[in-house]
């Protein structure tokens, strides 16, 4: 309690401990409540647990136990996402997106919304992220232009035949796929672009920096031995699928994340 109280998140008042304001905007704050799950359980679990881990050689089903915190939050990288999207947009309006992975919608929201003539898929495989997503997606006009899908990416594409997209975005998801199938992913999207189609993807990428670090262990300690693709390796996938990458763009300013944008040959 005195580590809270220094931090002026409780007080004492008339000899009893309440939660102070400052706690109490913590509390009320979606985001930074993710933040503080997160990092209490799965972040910090992967430290605990690492003796496992490597002696074992990965098996930890965080993706799969945690889907819906970690979907609320990646939205710390949202701001970053953004400007990016207005960027794209404002560049080419987009007449029909694809979000692969949209969690809880923010970003088809925000493409439609400087869109206005603009519809919307998006595919998340995980239900209650799915689920979060309609509900988010009903305030508001821009509704009726999106729709939720929850299924996984290939699923989706296998049971969608022929529906293209002029717009294929991959925000902070490259990553949930091995990196030996991510080629064959990227070209099953490429294939659905229209011919003045791109694909964006936007993401961590590996590098020096102790949370690249960090999340390329968690990534690569997890069932399905996943990790935080490297940039040159990346563009070589988008170049194996058929598209043209141009250079990847760091978004966040001192953070590892970049985006890159590759057009249809
Ligand atoms: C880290 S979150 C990012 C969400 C959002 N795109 C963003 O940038 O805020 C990744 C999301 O992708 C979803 N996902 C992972 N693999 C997927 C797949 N193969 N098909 C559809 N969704 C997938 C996860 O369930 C999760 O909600």
């Amino acid at each position: 309690m005195q580590s809270f109280a220094s931090h002026r998140l409780v007080e004492k008042h008339r000899g009893r401990w309440r939660i102070a304001n400052r706690g109490r905007r913590l509390l009320n704050d979606e985001l930074t409540r993710a933040a503080y799950e997160a990092f209490s359980t799965y972040h910090t679990g992967l430290y605990r647990d690492l003796e496992e881990v490597l002696a074992c050689g990965g098996g930890r089903m965080d993706v799969k136990k945690d889907g819906d915190l970690i979907a609320r939050l990646s939205r710390f990288m949202d701001e970053f996402v953004f400007a990016e999207l207005d960027r794209l947009v404002a560049e080419r309006s987009p007449r029909r997106l694809l979000d692969v992975g949209c969690a809880t919608g923010t970003h088809v929201r925000r493409v439609l919304e400087a869109a206005p003539s603009a519809s919307a898929v998006g595919v998340e495989a995980d239900p209650a992220a799915a689920a979060l997503a309609r509900l988010s997606l009903e305030v508001g006009d821009v509704g009726d232009r999106a729709e939720i899908v929850d299924t996984d990416v290939e699923r989706f594409l296998r049971e969608r035949p022929g529906e293209t997209f002029d717009f294929v975005l991959l925000a902070n998801v490259i990553y949930y796929a091995p990196i030996r199938d991510r080629a064959v992913l990227l070209r099953a999207l490429a294939d659905r672009l229209n011919e003045d189609g791109r694909l964006v993807v936007v993401t961590t990428f590996l590098s020096d920096d102790a949370f690249s670090r960090h999340f390329d262990l968690l990534l690569r300690s997890q069932d399905g031995a996943l990790e935080l693709p490297d940039t040159d390796v990346l563009c070589g996938q988008l170049r194996e699928a058929g598209l043209v990458p141009r250079a990847p763009r760091r978004i966040a300013a001192g953070q590892p994340l970049i985006a890159v944008v590759a057009d249809r040959r």
